[in-house]
């Protein structure tokens, strides 16, 4: 197949690659900087650039401003919606120039869609919440509502649409890479109340999700890109701490997070719902990591 990518040059996107590479596929990038992507996956910097006669069977859209490379100013939060709103319009110019559209069109999201849920002090009961949940007006849920609405005008053109709504993906790098440096020092432990919930996923299986999703007419709409069982902060950093071999013993108090963080402390890793990939589960979708331990332990090779 041939198939587009923007954020191909991203933590999830370089895995994408490889995977599909491997499976001969033939890829496009999206990209600020071409030089940096290796061969053989051509790219390209301007959606403006493709001629309207190339046909892709499949686009997949994860470029955008990392969401917590930075404290949330003003500034900074418009950076992180306009880089996916404006990516994901210029995706949508080029559907209505190109002379047979795509299949396909799997576009990026996140778990944050379906907001903070109960506030971070209350103990939240953890019913559990699929792709019918609804998400509410905090920044994440309003940025993924936003990205996710743009995306589905990619079907009134009659393009299959996915949205694909991440939760924290473990591999090498990415959101582990960050939580890991006080751990190795002893200084790790739960944050805040640490009866939020994390859904996470292993980096293989989002891969084989978007893969599910390319291989599953059936598949459209809303689909959560995270394991089958999500844990409450506190059961992470313990079963990290065990992985490591170091303890967890040293929480991080809820005003220390907002003091030093904001918003972004207050949405990111104060609050969380318990969020469950039933759309994956019901479409026989079978999880190679399916537990965090196993997960943690090939992320971190240990
Ligand atoms: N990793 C996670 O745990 C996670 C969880 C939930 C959702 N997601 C979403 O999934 C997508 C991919 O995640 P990732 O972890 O692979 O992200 P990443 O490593 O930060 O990569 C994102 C890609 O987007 C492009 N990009 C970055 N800033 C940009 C900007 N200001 N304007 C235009 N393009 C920009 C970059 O491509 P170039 O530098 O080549 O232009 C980069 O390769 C993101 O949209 C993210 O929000 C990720």
């Amino acid at each position: 197949m041939r198939i587009l990518i923007t954020g191909g040059t991203g933590f999830i996107g370089t895995q994408l690659c490889q995977r599909l590479l491997q499976e001969q596929h033939q890829l496009l990038v999206l990209t600020r900087r071409p030089e940096q992507v290796p061969g053989p996956i051509e790219a390209i910097q301007n959606l403006d650039q493709l001629d309207a006669a190339l046909y892709f069977d499949v686009v997949i859209n994860l470029a955008g401003e990392a969401i917590a490379a930075k404290r949330w100013s003003e500034g900074q939060k418009r950076e992180i919606i306009e880089s996916r709103v404006n990516t994901t319009r210029a995706l949508i110019t080029y559907f209505k120039r190109a002379k047979r559209k795509p299949s396909l069109l799997i576009s990026g999201s996140a778990i944050g869609y379906y907001g903070l849920g109960e506030a971070s002090s209350v103990v939240d009961a953890g019913a559990p919440v699929d792709e019918d949940g609804g998400g509410d007006q905090s920044f994440s849920s309003q940025l993924c509502q936003q990205w996710e609405a743009i995306a589905l005008e990619a079907s009134e053109l009659g393009i299959r649409t996915c949205l694909l709504r991440t939760g924290i993906v473990l591999g090498r790098g990415g959101a582990l890479a960050k939580m890991l440096p006080p751990f190795k020092l002893g200084l790790g432990g739960r944050v805040g109340s640490g009866s939020q919930w994390m859904p996470w996923i292993h980096i293989a299986d989002l891969v084989g999700i978007i893969q599910h999703c390319i291989a599953n007419e059936a598949v459209q709409g809303a689909i959560n890109g995270t394991a089958p069982n999500p844990v409450r902060n506190r059961e992470f950093v313990r079963t990290l701490g065990r992985v490591l071999g170091r303890p967890a013993l040293l929480p991080l108090p809820a005003f220390i997070v907002r003091l030093l963080l904001g918003q972004m402390g207050e949405e990111l890793l104060l609050a969380g719902r318990r969020i469950v990939p039933r759309k994956a589960l019901d479409g026989a979708y079978r999880f190679q990591y399916p537990d965090l331990e196993p997960a943690l332990r090939e992320a971190l090779g240990k």
